[in-house]
């Protein structure tokens, strides 16, 4: 499963984060983001659109990645499996969730903020993190900092980074990738400005 996660974070240098209100508008946002070069999307379940938003791209979206985010619970987990999501994102850790990550076939990115929480998931097997929320937990400072004491494991930094901000990131040896949700604002999703979200995914795309 780590090796699922790895080569679904190395397919872009971004994963945008989406916050979706109507699910009618995944299969149009999924196609503008890998026309423009960005297949891996993260899907929040903070609305309740988000399931049928990741079942219409898992079935619809030819060479989109879909995944979860904001998984908090064994439930919410197995909801997603079963709505065709390829991966499942964590804001932070529990046992409770740890524990059902292990039973699911669901490989998860799950979120870290601190040295102490870099080491229980390595203890638990997890190779590639989420340093979340990457700015206020530190930024690329951060995970400068890190990259010495902890080499072993890679990031996927999110939460307050943008593309400006994303190169500081990104030529980090312990960076895979950053996750953000400036690729898919929400009066572009509302407005269904597909032709923006691609041009916004096309600058994602080379930031490598
Ligand atoms: C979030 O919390 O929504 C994600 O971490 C994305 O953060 P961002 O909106 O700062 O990119």
């Amino acid at each position: 499963k780590q090796k699922q996660v790895e080569s679904t974070l190395r397919l872009a240098p971004v994963v945008p984060v989406v916050i979706i209100d109507d699910a009618r508008h995944a299969v149009p946002m999924a196609r503008a983001l890998v026309a423009g070069g960005i297949p891996a999307i993260e899907v929040t379940l903070r609305t309740p659109a988000a399931l049928d938003a990741i079942k219409a791209i898992a079935e619809e979206v030819e060479g989109a990645v879909v995944g979860v985010g904001t998984v908090l619970s064994a439930k919410d987990l197995r909801a997603a499996h079963k709505a065709g999501a390829k991966f499942a994102v964590s804001p932070g850790i529990s046992p409770g969730l740890l524990d059902a990550a292990d039973d699911s076939e669901l490989p998860l990115l799950p979120g870290a903020a601190t040295a102490s929480e870099v080491m229980t998931l390595l203890e638990r097997g997890y190779r590639f993190l989420k340093l979340f929320p990457a700015v206020p937990a530190g930024g690329h400072k951060l995970l400068g900092a890190w990259a010495s004491p902890l080499p072993q494991v890679k990031f996927c930094p999110t939460g307050g980074i943008s593309l400006s901000s994303a190169p500081d990131f990104l030529s980090l040896p312990n960076v895979v990738c950053v996750g953000g949700s400036w690729l898919t604002p929400a009066d572009k999703l509302q407005s269904g400005d597909w032709a923006g979200i691609e041009l916004l995914a096309r600058e994602a795309a080379a930031l490598r």
